[in-house]
């Protein structure tokens, strides 16, 4: 069955939703916390490199598109500035959780602006068979993505 680019970000979209729920209910400096956090940059790394190239490029095309497109990925930029404000935070800092909610509060004001107010426009501008492809593009970035990642993890 093939699936078009929408489904394919929106199950990357509850990836992100699940990791940061359990998030937030870590305490200081946990195994969980690490593990968790390690997760999340990844997807909040990845995610969006695939999704500029395999959604926002094509958007940017589109004169209705253009500017949601150009909005959504400076929120890329702000949200790689949360993440590298925990990255360089201790694990036990009280004000870590704080960020983190932060965090929390700005990555479900991006993935539900996208999918509630971005997919419904794209889905004018974009054809079917666009959809479909897109959705095979990303899926295989963000395979590629993460076979980077287990490289990275059998080399350590
Ligand atoms: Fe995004
Ligand atoms: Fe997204």
């Amino acid at each position: 069955m093939t699936i078009n680019i929408f489904e394919a970000l929106r199950n990357d979209h509850e990836v992100q939703r699940e990791l940061l729920a359990k998030l937030i209910n870590t305490h200081g400096d946990s195994p969980e916390r690490r593990k968790l956090f390690e997760k999340l940059k990844k997807e909040v790394t990845d995610h969006p490199k695939a999704e500029e190239r395999y959604f926002y490029s094509p958007l940017i095309e589109h004169d209705q598109t253009i500017d949601k497109a150009r909005h959504s990925v400076a929120e890329h930029h702000e949200l790689d500035e949360l993440i590298d404000q925990l990255d360089e935070m201790e694990f036990s800092n009280t004000a870590w959780l704080t960020v983190a909610k932060q965090l929390s509060e700005k990555l479900e004001h991006h993935l539900s602006e996208e999918e509630h107010e971005i997919f419904q426009v794209a889905g004018k501008v974009l054809s079917s068979s666009e959809k479909a492809l897109l959705a095979q593009e990303y899926n295989t970035e963000m395979h590629h993505l993460e076979g980077d990642s287990g490289d990275l993890k059998q080399a350590h």
